[in-house]
């Protein structure tokens, strides 16, 4: 019987400023699948709501939103492989994240998640902060959906006055983080390594544009097992994410997320990813 996949896009205010981009990787990784003899059905996030269909052989997902992965749960309940599996995107809700990457010694900025609300007596807002300025201020959940989300503060009175819009939009909770200066690098990955099959998995890494570089060096090698060992820790196995590489060539990760749009990488993404999946519905069906 022909293996039949459901390939479910991003929720449209998930991809802010990248709709095409986000919806094409998932496009151009359904092609590479269905060349290699699979059905693939490709769903919005509102497609999942009441649908009745038969029961797909794998779903992969760039969709992030708790109720969305909760259509989901019980088909892999059932055993159905899911890439990313749902744990491992609700991991990269930054509450999750931050814990999750400290308590397996990423390196990551000094962080610390607290209410938005500075009348809130179980969680006050810092008054005045530890933190010496400029810091970063992020709502806790999920990652930039809009602007204002993720900002750096100069000043105890734009701390103030940036909580308080975060608490006006009904965001709870947000995360203060030490500002690091380097060089900023966005870097990709796909599969997860066995112990000694390193070159299995898929890695790239790439300079952010708009910034003044200073090319501070570092270990390639060092990135790429960082960055792995961040994607084991949240359970990622297709993740995209951001680091700062110090004046002194060290790293630190600041962000870690499910299934990016691989822009600049998408033509040779594609198809590696198409391999995982394959690889993930072998293993699906031996189990
Ligand atoms: N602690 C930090 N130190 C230095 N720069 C930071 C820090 N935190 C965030 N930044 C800068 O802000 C950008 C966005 O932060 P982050 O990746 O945490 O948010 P995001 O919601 O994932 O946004 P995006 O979707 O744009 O990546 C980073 O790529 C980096 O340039
Ligand atoms: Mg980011």
């Amino acid at each position: 019987m022909i293996p039949h996949l459901w390939g479910i896009y991003r929720e449209q205010q998930h991809s802010p400023g990248r709709e095409f981009d986000d919806a094409e990787i998932l496009r151009l990784v359904a092609k590479h699948v269905e060349a290699a003899g699979c059905q693939v059905h490709l769903k919005t996030p509102e497609d999942l709501r009441g649908a009745n269909d038969p029961s797909p052989s794998l779903v992969f997902l760039m969709c992030e939103r708790i109720e969305v992965l909760g259509l989901l749960e019980p088909l892999e309940m059932k055993g159905i492989p899911h890439v990313n599996p749902l744990q491992a995107v609700l991991n990269t809700y930054r509450d999750r994240m931050i814990p999750l990457l400290a308590a397996s010694a990423i390196p990551i900025p000094k962080s610390r998640i607290i209410s938005s609300n500075s009348s809130d007596p179980d969680h006050p807002s810092p008054q005045p902060p530890t933190d010496p300025f400029p810091i970063w201020i992020k709502r806790a959940d999920v990652h930039n959906t809009q602007s204002g989300d993720v900002e750096l503060v100069l000043s105890p009175e734009e701390l103030r006055i940036t909580l308080a819009s975060l608490h006006g939009r009904g965001i709870s909770r947000v995360v203060l983080q030490q500002h690091i200066p380097g060089d900023l690098i966005k870097f990709y990955g796909i599969g997860k390594p066995l112990a000694s099959h390193r070159k299995d998995v898929w890695f790239q890494w790439f300079y952010h544009r708009d910034q003044e570089l200073a090319r501070y060096p570092f270990s390639e090698e060092a990135l790429q097992t960082l960055t792995q060992q961040a994607a084991s820790a949240i359970g990622l196995e297709v993740y995209g994410g951001d680091a700062i590489v110090t004046p002194a060539g060290e790293f630190f990760l600041i962000d870690i997320n499910a299934w990016p749009s691989f822009a600049l990488f998408r033509e040779e993404a594609a198809p590696r990813i198409a391999e995982w999946l394959l690889r993930r519905l072998r293993q699906g069906a031996l189990s």
